[in-house]
């Protein structure tokens, strides 16, 4: 048994999305979030800036006494393929993604929407056809869903334009299956699902991490918390009003111990 707190972080809000779905899995489990608001966003940088603000935060969590580390942005777990930091176990987005998409593609054909940096880096092809062959995987990026999540338009009839202008390439190669590769993508699901229609399936970081998690608390690489009284800590690199916010809009129903600044140099 470990009570130790499971870490997660991303650039900014996007990974409450994960937190969010990790939290409803796992209510035994203590967690630290850490959004790196005051860089944010990760996703427009080079590898070498976003791998060195990783490096940074996965210190910093080791710093705090986790016993895992999720990286809950597609954009920094494009550029950290350890699956080990210092020790500890260190959970990416991409894997999980790709296994999801494959379990429930009919079609082999999968759509990915991401940052510049995730779709630049080409992790997601290279992870699904390292699964399968013969899957045919069609990439966009879609640099501008990030701010509009940031700004709390979900539902926004300037969003659903937006999502139209970027998913029409995909829709047009008849995809079956949508990969929402940044975790900020999921606060936009509304105007996606307007946008691609009933029959389009999503495939979500945090629940597709969530299956991940499970079975490695299960195979013991994982030690699992029995804490009734599980806790949530939030930091932020750039603590704002509309941040704090956007945080508690997001895991509302979750109780939220604290939410921090933090100066990580
Ligand atoms: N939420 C992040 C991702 O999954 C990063 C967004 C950004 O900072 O650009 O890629």
């Amino acid at each position: 048994m470990s009570a130790l707190p499971i870490g997660v972080f991303d650039s900014g809000v996007g990974g409450l999305t994960v937190l969010r779905a990790l939290a409803k899995h796992f209510p035994l489990e203590n967690f630290i979030y850490l959004g790196d608001t005051a860089r944010l966003p990760y996703g427009t940088k080079s590898p070498v800036t976003i791998r060195a603000y990783s490096e940074q935060v996965m210190n910093f969590m080791i710093g705090r006494g986790v016993k895992a580390i999720i990286i809950a942005c597609n954009s920094a777990s494009s550029q950290v393929t350890e699956t080990e930091w210092k020790g500890l176990p260190v959970y990416s987005v991409i894997k999980p993604g790709a296994e999801a998409a494959l379990s429930v593609t009919k079609t082999l054909k999968v759509g990915v929407l991401g940052t510049r940096a995730t779709i630049e880096s080409g992790v997601y092809p290279t992870a699904i056809n390292a699964m399968k062959s013969g899957a045919e995987v069609f990439s966009v990026a879609a640099p501008l869903l990030v701010p509009l999540a940031e700004e709390g338009w979900t539902n926004d009839s300037i969003t659903d334009l937006v999502v139209a202008r970027y998913v029409e390439s995909l829709l047009e190669k008849q995809i079956d299956t949508l990969i929402l590769g940044c975790t900020h993508y999921p606060l936009l699901k509304d105007s996606l699902r307007k946008i691609c229609g009933p029959d389009i399936k999503f495939v979500d970081s945090g629940d597709a991490l969530a299956a991940w998690i499970e079975r490695d608390l299960e195979s013991g690489r994982l030690k699992p918390s029995q804490d009734l009284k599980r806790t949530i800590k939030v930091f932020k690199t750039d603590l704002s009003n509309h941040a704090q916010a956007m945080t508690r809009k997001i895991l509302v129903g979750f109780s939220i111990e604290s939410i921090e600044g933090v100066d990580l140099k």
